[in-house]
């Protein structure tokens, strides 16, 4: 056994620059990120879920500068004031947060440089070209534009609009040049190694014209991790802030739990899939490490058609959103509403209307009326002594078993949003189904005690299935919708139940007394 199946799920979020606050775009990683975790561990897997800062290199040493404050105490700030409370914001159940400025990582960047040079990868030589602060990126002359409207003689990043700067520095160098075929067998050999396939047909285009070694050292500002032989350079922030994803799992310091997370699934936007496909493989295969898992390269959000970036100044803060729509509904609306691994652009009329039709008018109001007749036609419990299963309540069971497989199966491909319109259905049908049935109409004759018995567990089973399935999404209101079946008691914590089994039907227990349901989704009032 591998450990690619070792039955373990390691995903991993880039760390994020904290040169500035968070916007929607970092948040959009991180639920996703978190989606994915939560599905994962429900689905019996051990998982672990990390994310982090990453807080050297010149775009935050001028950050701070410009503020007037040293490097670290500028991350410190940004760290307390914005990047943990986002993961609070947004309801991120993250195992670990690691900071590239921690001692642990540090360390282990240390161990893997000297490995990396006592075993020949790293040697010393010029570097002469072209460097964007913004990507903290070498860059190639194909990648950058001449001039633009604000600079109209400079040679401007496309990224970020503005001028490169020309280093010309003597520094340390990975032979990355060496790792062209070996990268080129694992695109071939594992064709789901770097998702999308639009993404991957660009990696290996790319990996195809050849590689240059990589300058991996700077020596004209401090800001950095020094290099273990020579500390008149610090690393270049990419190569240390890439090790995050072993620095935080044991690498170097606890072999045992090394093995048992790496190799983890980096989740990343597709603006750094290059690292993340070409350079950090490369690094491990140069340590003799397993590379990634896998690398799912996820689209932008855009803003005028443009990506919502920091440095330009178009971001939106998600509290924006959660103050007036809640977590839940921010995690659904982008997880929903972008097809997981193409760009999506967000809208607030999009975002408002989603809310109505979906989550408050379309399974925040099921759940409300399921719960308000057991109430009133069962004296609070889940009803028992049930009448026969006719074809239209077959076909409930149906649906659950069919929409809990589908989104199990999109999941596996990372496919989040079709997960979730796998499992509305069971929403929708069950809408259909209380109209068709008129669970109030049989409430009328006591003649239909049995048939009335039958259709509002029906309905309440499949609200079961629902609050298992879109737990890993929504995990307020499916804790709320829980407690109110009575399933808590019934059955056990929410976060106890095996999404594997979610779509087998009648399992939630007759008889247990069901509990008042807050609305899942309240109105929201108007800004007007
Ligand atoms: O690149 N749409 O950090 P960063 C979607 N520190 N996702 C977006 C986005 C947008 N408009 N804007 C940002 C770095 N993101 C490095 C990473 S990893 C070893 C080092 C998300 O703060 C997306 O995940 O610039 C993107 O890849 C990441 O934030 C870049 O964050
Ligand atoms: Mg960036």
């Amino acid at each position: 056994m591998t450990a690619a199946d070792n039955g373990s799920f390691f995903i991993a979020t880039p760390i994020f620059y904290v040169n500035d606050v968070p916007h929607i775009g970092h948040a959009y990683t991180e639920v996703a990120a978190d989606v994915l975790a939560r599905w994962m561990r429900q689905s019996g897997k051990d998982t672990w879920l990390l994310t982090g800062t990453d807080e050297h290199g010149q775009k935050i040493l001028r950050t701070a500068v410009a503020n007037g404050v040293e490097p670290k105490a500028w991350a410190d700030e940004l760290v307390a004031r914005a990047w943990l409370p986002l993961l609070d914001t947004l309801n991120i159940a993250n195992d670990d947060f690691i900071r590239t400025t921690e001692d642990r990582h540090k360390q282990a960047v240390h161990k893997f440089l000297t490995l990396l040079h006592d075993k020949g990868f790293i040697y010393e030589g010029d570097y002469e070209g072209y460097y964007c602060v913004g990507c903290e990126e070498y860059k190639q002359s194909a990648d950058l534009i001449d001039g633009s409207e604000d600079f109209p003689d400079a040679r401007v990043c496309h990224m970020h609009g503005r001028p490169v700067e020309v280093l010309k520095e003597t520094n340390y160098f990975f032979r990355l040049s060496q790792f062209q075929d070996r990268l080129l067998e694992l695109y071939a050999s594992q064709p789901d190694f770097i998702q999308p396939d639009s993404v991957r047909n660009e990696i290996v285009a790319f990996v195809n014209r050849g590689l240059e070694d990589l300058s991996i050292s700077r020596s004209t500002f401090e800001w950095g991790i020094d290099i273990p032989w020579d500390s008149s350079h610090v690393t270049y922030v990419w190569f240390e802030a890439l090790l995050n994803y072993i620095t935080a799992t044991g690498w170097g310091s606890d072999d045992d739990t090394f093995a048992k997370r790496w190799p983890a699934v980096q989740l990343v936007g597709k603006d750094i899939a290059r690292f993340h496909a070409v350079i950090w493989p490369a690094m491990l295969m140069a340590a003799d490490l397993e590379p990634p898992k896998r690398v799912f390269a996820h689209g932008w959000l855009l803003v005028g058609g443009e990506k919502m970036s920091k440095s330009k100044l178009t971001g939106i803060a998600p509290s924006d959103i959660t103050d007036v729509f809640g977590s839940d509904a921010f995690r659904y609306y982008f997880m929903r509403a972008i097809t997981f691994g193409q760009d999506g652009s967000f809208s607030w009329e999009d975002l408002s209307a989603r809310y109505e039709a979906e989550l408050a008018n379309g399974w925040g109001n099921l759940a409300s009326r399921v719960i308000a007749m057991v109430t009133r036609y069962f004296d609070g419990k889940i009803p028992t002594e049930l009448g026969a299963v006719l074809p239209a309540d077959q076909a409930i069971h149906d649906t659950i078993d069919t929409a809990a497989h589908g989104a199990a199966k999109a999941m596996s491909t990372f496919a989040i949003n079709e997960a979730i319109a796998s499992t509305w259905r069971i929403v929708d049908e069950l809408n259909g189904y209380l109209t068709e049935q008129e669970p109030w109409v049989l409430a009328k004759d006591d003649a239909h005690r049995q048939r009335l018995a039958r259709v509002l567990y029906t309905a309440a089973d499949g609200l079961r299935a629902t609050a298992i399935l879109l737990s890993p999404v929504m995990p307020e209101a499916s804790q709320k919708l829980w407690v109110a079946l009575g399933a808590d008691n019934s059955v056990g914590p929410l976060t106890k139940q095996l999404l594997t089994e979610a779509g087998t039907h009648s399992t939630l227990p007759p008889g247990t007394p069901v509990a008042e349901l807050v609305p899942l989704f309240p109105r929201i009032e108007s800004a007007e």
